[in-house]
């Protein structure tokens, strides 16, 4: 028993062979327990004898047990360690791990044509007081053009806090703040009302820019918005002026850009079709400008007798998707990564 026992144990290639060996050779019922039980039973001259033989042969085989399962228990270790070690040198399959949005580079590309003019950015909070969304620009709790702009309100209303309309409260703020001369860009997210659909989305961007300083005449704000634009779009795009109204600005104007499309001949290329992104004028919007009213001069603190300034506000996200010819504006807010890459983090 104590050599079959032996043999066992040493041909034991596992631990879990050397458990089912256990149980066969040293446990209740094997061979040298039963032995052992049977001792009692010898004629007392025998048991001495007996009693020796079994116990060093049970010895032995605990001992060679012990022995077995500490060598396989290395064995054990030591191949885990192989098996699953890792190479981190293999290539992967993981997801790609996207782009930075065309948004934010948009951003930034609009932001660096002002910096090489001298210009600086300003941002502003998204959630704003009533008083310089609505109240600094000239546009009083009554004024008709506060329906222009639906509003988000917070709660509770007395708090007198809105999601900003536009990024117009970061001009008061910058001449709140600072003494001309004053040259910002301001581009930053805006909330409306709106539905959302391929034009609309109740959340968009806009880019803000405020000049203030003394002589600065409407010649200025045209000359700044026809070199954005030119840069923005390439030669040969400019601006239009149409006279329009805002609050804080007077005169107040539209911005029309050449149609990036048709540049400006209103015709479908190469034949005598109108051009249906400008809808065959020539001309498409693309924002809203003027000379910074007086009051909202003197409502932000700034001296109206010595200073004049312009301003001018855009949709960031329309922009780019007259730069990039996009039809839907959702595909700029629905996160697929897809169409993130597909701009190479570049613009
Ligand atoms: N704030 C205006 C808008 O949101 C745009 C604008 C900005 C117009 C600055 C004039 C001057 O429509």
């Amino acid at each position: 028993a104590r050599d079959s026992a032996l043999a066992a144990i040493a041909a034991a290639t596992d631990l879990e062979q050397l458990k089912t060996v256990r149980t066969e050779h040293a446990g209740d019922r094997s061979p040298l327990a039963l032995a052992n039980r049977e001792i009692g039973a010898l004629p007392p001259q025998a048991r001495k004898e007996a009693g020796q033989r079994v116990g060093q042969a049970r010895g032995a085989v605990n001992q060679a047990l012990a022995a077995r399962q500490e060598v396989l228990e290395a064995e054990h270790e030591a191949r885990i360690l192989v098996e699953e070690a890792v190479d981190v040198t293999l290539p992967t399959d993981h997801d790609p791990v996207g782009g930075r949005h065309p948004l934010t580079t948009g951003a930034e590309l609009i932001a660096d044509i002002f910096v090489a003019m001298g210009w600086e950015v300003a941002e502003g909070p998204v959630i704003e007081a009533e008083w310089l969304n609505f109240d600094a620009l000239n546009l009083g709790p009554d004024h008709p053009a506060r329906t222009m702009q639906d509003t988000f309100w917070t709660e509770p209303a007395d708090h007198h806090i809105v999601l900003r309309t536009h990024t117009s409260p970061v001009q008061a703020r910058t001449m709140l703040t600072r003494t001309p001369p004053i040259y910002v860009v301001c581009p930053g997210r805006v909330f409306r009302t709106d539905e959302y659909d391929a034009t609309h989305s109740p959340m968009f961007h806009q880019v803000e820019g405020l000049a203030i300083d003394e002589g600065i005449s409407m010649a200025h704000l045209k000359g700044t918005l026809d070199h954005f634009a030119a840069q923005m779009f390439g030669d040969g795009i400019t601006t239009r002026f149409r006279p329009s109204y805002f609050p804080f600005t007077e005169p107040s104007a539209e911005v029309d850009l050449t149609c990036f499309v048709c540049r400006g001949t209103g015709l479908k290329d190469g034949t005598t079709e109108h051009c249906r992104t400008c809808r065959g004028e020539g001309w498409i919007e693309w924002g809203g400008c003027g000379m910074v009213n007086p009051r909202v001069l003197q409502a932000c603190g700034v001296d109206a007798t010595r200073y004049s300034g312009f301003a001018f506000g855009m949709g960031i996200d329309r922009t780019l998707m007259f730069r990039h010819g996009l039809e839907d504006l959702r595909t700029l807010f629905e996160g697929d990564v897809r169409f993130t890459t597909a701009f190479g983090s570049e613009l």
